[in-house]
């Protein structure tokens, strides 16, 4: 006799690899009140640490998502790095500000737009496997 799995999205063997395999980790950066980061975690990924300038939105990320939020100056690059680094994430994920691309905006590049480098920088620093930055379309073609 045969069992034949109808389920043809996901097999038994599969799932149960799913299981026992190591969750992935992540470290959000620019993570506002956490919709990312909401993302993430129904993806089976672990978010260890997420950091944000804005007071409030710290909260409300905390209240919401996880007491894992922190409230930071990214731009404090020498400091944050190596704490960042010294978690070994194997995503960084986040969105830095966009208003400086934005349609909505007024297209100057400036300091909002130098955080899109310190995201990068961060990445550089860490080295994750992944990292995921999400932006308007327009940041595409921005200098930084
Ligand atoms: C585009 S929003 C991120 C939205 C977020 N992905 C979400 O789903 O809610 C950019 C965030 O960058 C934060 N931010 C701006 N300057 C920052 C800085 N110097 N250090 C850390 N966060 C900063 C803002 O407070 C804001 O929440």
């Amino acid at each position: 006799m045969y069992l034949v799995n109808t389920d043809l999205s996901v097999s038994c063997a599969e799932k149960s690899r799913r299981k026992s395999a190591p969750r992935l980790t992540a470290v959000e950066l620019y993570a506002g009140a956490g919709g990312m980061s909401l993302g993430f975690k129904r993806a089976g990924i672990d978010v260890l640490c997420a950091f944000d300038l804005m007071k409030p939105a710290v909260e409300a990320y905390n209240r919401n998502i996880g007491y894992h939020a922190v409230q930071a100056d990214l731009t404090n690059l020498a400091f944050h790095g190596p704490s960042i680094a010294a978690m070994k994430p194997d995503i960084i994920f986040g969105g830095p500000p966009c208003q400086d691309f934005s349609p909505a905006g007024a297209r100057t590049e400036g300091e909002r737009a130098n955080h899109t480098r310190v995201f990068a920088m961060y990445v550089c620093i860490a080295s994750p496997k992944w990292f995921v930055m999400e932006n308007v379309q327009r940041a595409r073609h921005s200098k930084a």
